[in-house]
């Protein structure tokens, strides 16, 4: 059988050019959302009075046909019919006759290849987002758990401030928050049907938009065919919000490979998420975060290959679209996989809370406490009392302790001015106590972000 477009041609298509055209290979993947979206064209069409009650009948029977053929495995795919519409259409016509030759009537493989391809980013839009709350979920739980547990926090991975676990981990929670609300925000802006805008112009068909949106969950059809056909911003924002999330989940897998060192040795990674060394038999790698970091480069990939093919294409429909897919299920399927198993180490990993609260001790971390003290307590203007503070620091650092460890005697003879109770506020847990404004890192600070956060997962999981 020739092509379903040969009718102007006269010599047959050669096979390179079939491997070089053809989509069928990967837009398989794609069956389920083309025969969703044939169905329900195929009503409109009934409905509207241009297919009759038998023709309708049977393309629905032999599309039900063409679905258990797919899912079982039976169904051929010969990459001769280019792509999954063809290939589909096809075989519906071989199940069902002529029929089958009317399902294309009012549309065009531009306008059903927007819609598949849209119907696929929208639906794995959800699944994302659902992924997204359960890891969201986790890392709450640790929070939760840890918001007594101190950390030195860092700004250029040295030791600035003591912090507390919780809070670093509240830390994640809000930047995947952002992530969920941005595929959000892409889900409702792209909510629209493109079905029925057929090659680019519209139909002379009386066709039904309205209809065949509401019945595939649209909001409502597109407003222009020719952008319509052309448009590919619903992928592009899928690329976009999956390559800034697989930017927080390899920031957080940086930190997991830091915090399972031995140097850090602030987390161990369970045996079931970690791998050993072929050659070195002491060796517990932090394979799964490494990934996760590595798998981030071909997400950033995948977008700027896909806004690089649509840059110079006029309106509408060009055959470089076809590029448009195996990069967004390759970064769709990475972004699944990476927050699946993501919240499973994080759900495993062990916590060691003497291990961070030892590192507490190193780098003097109460040192702006001390500059506050001065300045509070003793009315010293702050520059004076940095100034103080570095003394302090250098005797620390000369008598081989940490700055919380010097006593009263030590500080007042840097400056009289300084009381006994300095000693209190040289404590790395009053450190970090003290930090109470909001959004701060103090034990109840950390709590009501816990709270507030896990106040919009229960309003998200509701909806
Ligand atoms: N396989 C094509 C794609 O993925 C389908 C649309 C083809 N349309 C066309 N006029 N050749 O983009």
């Amino acid at each position: 059988m020739g092509k379903m477009w040969s009718g102007r041609f006269s010599e047959s298509a050669s096979s390179l050019l079939d491997r070089f055209n053809a989509s069928l290979n990967f837009d398989k993947k794609l069956y389920e959302y083309d025969i969703k979206g044939s169905l329900a064209h195929a009503k409109m069409l009934h409905t509207q009075g241009i297919l009759n009650d038998q023709e309708y009948q049977d393309i629905v029977r032999g599309m039900e046909q063409v679905l258990r053929e797919i899912e079982s495995g039976d169904f051929v795919f010969d990459i001769s019919d280019e792509d999954i519409h063809m290939a589909i259409e096809k075989r519906l016509t071989e199940i069902i006759g002529d029929a089958g030759k009317k399902l294309h009537t009012a549309r065009s493989r531009n306008d059903q290849v927007a819609l598949d391809f849209r119907l696929y980013v929208q639906a794995h839009n959800e699944i994302i987002r659902r992924l997204l709350l359960e890891l969201i979920g986790t890392i709450v739980d640790v929070a939760e758990k840890n918001r007594e547990t101190m950390l030195p926090g860092m700004t250029h991975l040295q030791h600035a401030q003591p912090i507390n676990f919780g809070y670093h981990m509240m830390a994640y929670a809000s930047m995947l928050k952002r992530d969920y609300e941005r595929f959000e925000s892409s889900f409702r802006r792209n909510n629209l049907s493109p079905i029925g805008c057929a090659a680019l112009a519209g139909t002379p068909h009386p066709i039904d938009r309205k209809m065949t949106a509401k019945e595939l969950g649209f909001d409502a059809p597109t407003l222009n065919c020719l952008d319509t056909v052309s448009d590919r911003d619903f992928a592009l924002e899928m690329l976009f919000n999956i390559a800034t999330m697989m930017m927080h989940i390899s920031r957080l897998s940086e930190e997991l490979i830091l915090w399972s060192s031995s140097e850090f040795g602030f987390v161990t990674l369970s045996d079931a998420y970690s791998t050993g060394s072929s050659i070195m038999p002491q060796k517990k790698n932090p394979d799964v975060p490494e990934l996760l970091r590595g798998k981030t480069g071909r997400t950033y990939g995948n977008l700027v290959a896909l806004l690089t093919v649509m840059k110079g294409l006029p309106l509408a429909y060009n055959k470089d679209m076809q590029e448009d897919k195996e990069g967004t299920f390759d970064s769709v399927e990475t972004a699944e996989i990476s927050l699946t198993i993501l919240k499973e180490v994080i759900a495993t990993m062990t916590i060691n809370r003497e291990k961070m609260e030892e590192a507490c001790k190193i780098g003097h971390l109460s040192a702006t406490d001390l500059a506050d003290y001065l300045v509070e307590k003793c009315g010293i203007p702050f520059r004076e009392a940095h100034f103080i503070t570095g003394r302090a620091v250098a005797l620390a650092e000369q008598k081989g302790v940490d700055l919380s460890e010097l006593g009263y005697e030590d500080l007042h003879q840097i400056d009289e001015r300084i009381g006994p109770d300095v000693t209190e506020y040289l404590s790395i847990r009053h450190s970090m106590n003290a930090r109470r404004s909001e959004g701060g890192t103090s034990t109840e600070t950390t709590k009501a972000q816990i709270e507030t956060m896990q106040q919009w997962l229960k309003k998200q999981k509701e909806e």
